[in-house]
């Protein structure tokens, strides 16, 4: 049994930002009734959607977000619980002689596409950072923050992923070295963002990242974070995913309703991921209670892939409304198990292969709290298993996993 492994241990970190070391909180836990409120209704599960970024990144178009906000409804995934359709980076144009932000060329009016993915019963994010240029190099919010907010609600958006980009130098800069200031710099301006965000008196999901570098999960729920981006950015590969997914272990009692950890966008249907790729993507992301943004082009999905993402029992996994997030029970080679606690006092589990091969994996009940016992349903195979005792061995495909619900 292993429960932490350093979550950013290989990952890329933005060169900006490397020197930076873990400090203690610098803002202070109490927030005002109006704060606390908007993070308490907002993201009571985690957030479902879509985000532009994984599949489209800088080509995104204001086409390509309705054709999104089409599929959600056509494919039932809005149904699903779908319901945010998120454009990532390069919407962002110049600002105007006020200073106010407009969108570039490829999104001629933003109030109209708000309205539009409004009307499709969605809801509509948006992107910006803490610096003066987004990591696409287009303009971010640094010296504009309430200006920003504004606008943002005055169109419509219901979500923003506030993103660290080039406000890394910024912060080398002003802090001269010192890391715990610069831990005070980056705080708050997270703080000052959802400050903005808070005075709009829109309801705005705020999602932080800035890669999981300093251990957001242990500050970011006090400056109203909903979510929190845990490591660097995912792709879709088998190995990233897997790299991120199983790194994920001891950060559970960070998580709950209004505040997730996030470890970055679905993959599912993108690159090369074999069907037995994206069981084990889903299932990992439903046992860490990750916000689900799928990132694949959903006008292009195979059944397949719908499948996977729709499917019912992993998501009610990922939404149960404990808001527990799942952890790792044993690790022993390749061979991973892991569970997660749900209301009704199942418990989910996940049976993880990342070996080059199929292998029987072999579950001791009494580990995942059920020694007498226990009722259990196969996920992905829709199948009840009957009752269970002891051991339950299972053959796991190479890179697959097979996801457990079990009752007393
Ligand atoms: C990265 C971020 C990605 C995406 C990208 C856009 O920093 O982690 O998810 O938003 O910027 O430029």
């Amino acid at each position: 049994m292993k429960l932490f492994r350093p979550v950013l241990a290989q990952m890329k970190l933005r060169s900006a930002y490397r020197s930076l070391l873990p400090l203690a909180l610098a803002i202070p836990l109490s927030l005002t009734a109006e704060m606390s409120a908007q993070t308490s209704t907002l993201a009571a599960t985690p957030p479902m959607g879509w985000n532009s970024w994984n599949h489209f990144a800088g080509r995104v178009t204001d086409q390509d977000v309705r054709n999104a906000a089409d599929a959600l409804v056509s494919t039932g995934m809005r149904d699903a619980g779908y319901i945010y359709v998120n454009i990532d980076d390069t919407w962002q144009g110049e600002r105007d002689a006020q200073g106010n932000i407009q969108s570039n060329a490829k999104f001629p009016d933003m109030k109209a596409l708000a309205d539009y993915v409004h009307s499709k019963g969605l809801k509509i994010g948006i992107y910006s950072s803490p610096g003066p240029l987004t990591c696409g190099r287009y303009a971010g919010s640094y010296g504009h923050e309430q200006q920003d907010a504004a606008t943002y609600a005055k169109w419509g958006f219901d979500y923003l992923k506030y993103d660290m980009c080039s406000f890394g130098p910024i912060v080398r800069q002003e802090s001269n070295g010192d890391p715990q200031k610069a831990q005070q710099i980056i705080q708050a301006a997270y703080d000052k963002m959802h400050r903005a965000l808070v005075a709009t008196g829109r309801p705005i999901v705020f999602s932080l990242c800035q890669y999981g570098v300093d251990k957001p999960w242990e500050w970011a729920p006090a400056l109203g974070g909903n979510l929190w981006r845990t490591t660097g950015d995912i792709n879709a590969t088998y190995d990233r995913m897997t790299l991120i997914g199983f790194s994920q272990a001891g950060l559970s009692k960070y998580a709950g309703p209004g505040h997730w950890n996030d470890p970055d966008m679905l993959e599912v249907g993108n690159g090369r991921l074999t069907p037995d790729e994206n069981i084990t993507h889903m299932s990992l992301w439903v046992l860490l209670a990750a916000p689900l943004l799928a990132g694949n082009d959903l006008s292009q999905m195979t059944p397949a892939t719908l499948a996977i993402l729709t499917n019912k029992e992993a998501i009610a996994i990922d939404q149960d409304p404990l808001g527990v997030q799942g952890d790792r029970v044993s690790e022993v080679g390749p061979v991973e198990i892991w569970s997660k606690r749900l209301q009704n006092g199942d418990v989910a589990v996940g049976l993880f292969n990342r070996n080059g091969n199929e292998l029987p994996i072999t579950l001791p009940l009494s580990e995942v709290g059920f020694p007498n016992g226990a009722k259990a349903r196969d996920i992905w195979q829709a199948k009840d298993l009957g009752t269970l005792q002891g051991n339950y061995t299972v053959e796991v495909p190479s890179h697959g996993a097979v996801l457990l619900r079990l009752s007393h």
